[in-house]
C-alpha cells in the first residue's frame, strides 16, 4: 500500500474515533495539544491535491472586514488597486466588488484576478452563473440544500435572463482577468504593486515548501502600508511569514471570520485531514498573530517586499 493512502486510511479510521468524543472533552488542553501533532502529521504525510471550488459570499464577516479596512484606509475618490490572487471563476472577487462599491461608490476600484486555471478564468470573463453551478449552490454547504444567497442579494447581484444570472456591470465592470501561476516570481511581477491583495483558499492545497514559496511571492505584490489577505492556508506557515514580514494582523472580526460557515466545515476535518482548520484557541499567547487573515503589511521606507525581494536575489547571485 502505498504511504499516502495508507495515511488516508488512518485519517478515516482516526476521524471516526475523534468524532465520537464528547466537544468538551475536544476542547480539553491536552487533547487540542495531541490534535496539533496528529495534524502536523496529516500535513507531512497527505498528498495533496487543488480544487476549484469557490462559491458568492464564501465568508461575510471576512468580506465586511474588507470593506472596514477599505473604507477607514482610503480617501473620497482615491483608487485602490484590488488583486485576488486564485480568484477562481469570479464568485469571490464579485462578492468583494459587490461589498465595496455598495459601501464606497466613490473609490476607484481598479480589480485584478488571476488563476492559474484557463477555464477557471474563461467562466469568469462570462460573469455569468445559473442556480445549478457550484458557485450559487455553495461548496461543503451544497449537501445541506441551503441557499447561499437571500432573495434580496440575488437581485442586487445579478441580471436575470430566464436560467442565467449574470453579475451586473456597475459591480463587475473593470476587471482584468489573467491567466497566470501565483508560484512564479515573473508572473506577479507583470503588475504594479496592489493595495490589497487576497489568496484565499489555494495555499492549503500545496505542500509545506511550495506554499511558503508562493505565499512570498504573492506578498511581493503588496504595496508598503498596503493590506494582505489569506485564508486557506497552512496556519503554521501563514504565522511564520507574518512574523518574518512583520505583517501587522487586523483583529476586527477575528473569531467570526475563523467560524464563518465554510470553516465550520473545514473545523470537522481537523486534525485528521490536511485541510481541516484547527479550532481558534484564545489560550495561545500569539493567538491574534496566528488566527488573523487580514493583514496590513510595514509602512516604512525600506521600499516594498518586491523591492526587498529583488536586492536579496542580487546580493545572492554576486555571492
Ligand atoms: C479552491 S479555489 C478558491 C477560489 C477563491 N479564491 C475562493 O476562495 O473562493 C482555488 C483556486 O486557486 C487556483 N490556483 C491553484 N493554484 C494556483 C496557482 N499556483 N496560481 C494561481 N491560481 C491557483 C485554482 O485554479 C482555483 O481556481
Amino acid at each position: 500500500m502505498r504511504s499516502s493512502s495508507f495515511a488516508k486510511h488512518l485519517s478515516d479510521a482516526g476521524k471516526s474515533v475523534w468524532d465520537r468524543l464528547p466537544v468538551r472533552l475536544r476542547e480539553r488542553r491536552p487533547v487540542v495539544v495531541a490534535g496539533s501533532w496528529i495534524h502536523k502529521l496529516a500535513l507531512r504525510l497527505s498528498g495533496r491535491s487543488q480544487s476549484e471550488s469557490t462559491w458568492f459570499l464564501r465568508n461575510e464577516p471576512l468580506l465586511l472586514t474588507i470593506r472596514d479596512v477599505v473604507s477607514d484606509n482610503f480617501k473620497y475618490s482615491e483608487a485602490v488597486r484590488l488583486c485576488v490572487v486564485g480568484c477562481g471563476s469570479g464568485a469571490e472577487i464579485h462578492s468583494v466588488l459587490w461589498t465595496l462599491r455598495r459601501a464606497r461608490r466613490d473609490l476607484r476600484i481598479l480589480p485584478i484576478g488571476i488563476d492559474i486555471s484557463s477555464s477557471a478564468i474563461a467562466k469568469a470573463k462570462t460573469r455569468t452563473f445559473t442556480l445549478e453551478d457550484a458557485e450559487l449552490a455553495g461548496g461543503f454547504l451544497q449537501s445541506r440544500r441551503e441557499p447561499i444567497l437571500s432573495e434580496e442579494s440575488m437581485a442586487e447581484l445579478f441580471d436575470r435572463d430566464g436560467e442565467s444570472l449574470r453579475v451586473k456591470d456597475w459591480i463587475a465592470s473593470g476587471v482584468q482577468w489573467e491567466i497566470g501561476d501565483a508560484r512564479d516570481p515573473a508572473v506577479l511581477e507583470k503588475f504594479v504593486l496592489q493595495d490589497v491583495v487576497i489568496a484565499n483558499n489555494f495555499l492549503v492545497h500545496m505542500k509545506e515548501q511550495e506554499a511558503t514559496a508562493c505565499l512570498r511571492n504573492i506578498l511581493q505584490l503588496v504595496k508598503p502600508g498596503g493590506f494582505f489577505i489569506c485564508r486557506g492556508v497552512d496556519l503554521d506557515i501563514r504565522e511564520r511569514a507574518a512574523r518574518q514580514f512583520r505583517l501587522s494582523p487586523i483583529q476586527l472580526r477575528i473569531e467570526e471570520i475563523h467560524g464563518a460557515a465554510p470553516d465550520l466545515d473545514a473545523r470537522r476535518y481537523w486534525p485528521w485531514k490536511y485541510y481541516g482548520l484547527e479550532p481558534l484557541d484564545k489560550r495561545r499567547r500569539n493567538w491574534v498573530q496566528r488566527y488573523a487573515s487580514v493583514f496590513q503589511v510595514p509602512k516604512e521606507s525600506q521600499g516594498s517586499f518586491r523591492a526587498m525581494g529583488k536586492a536579496a536575489g542580487a546580493a545572492g547571485s554576486k555571492s
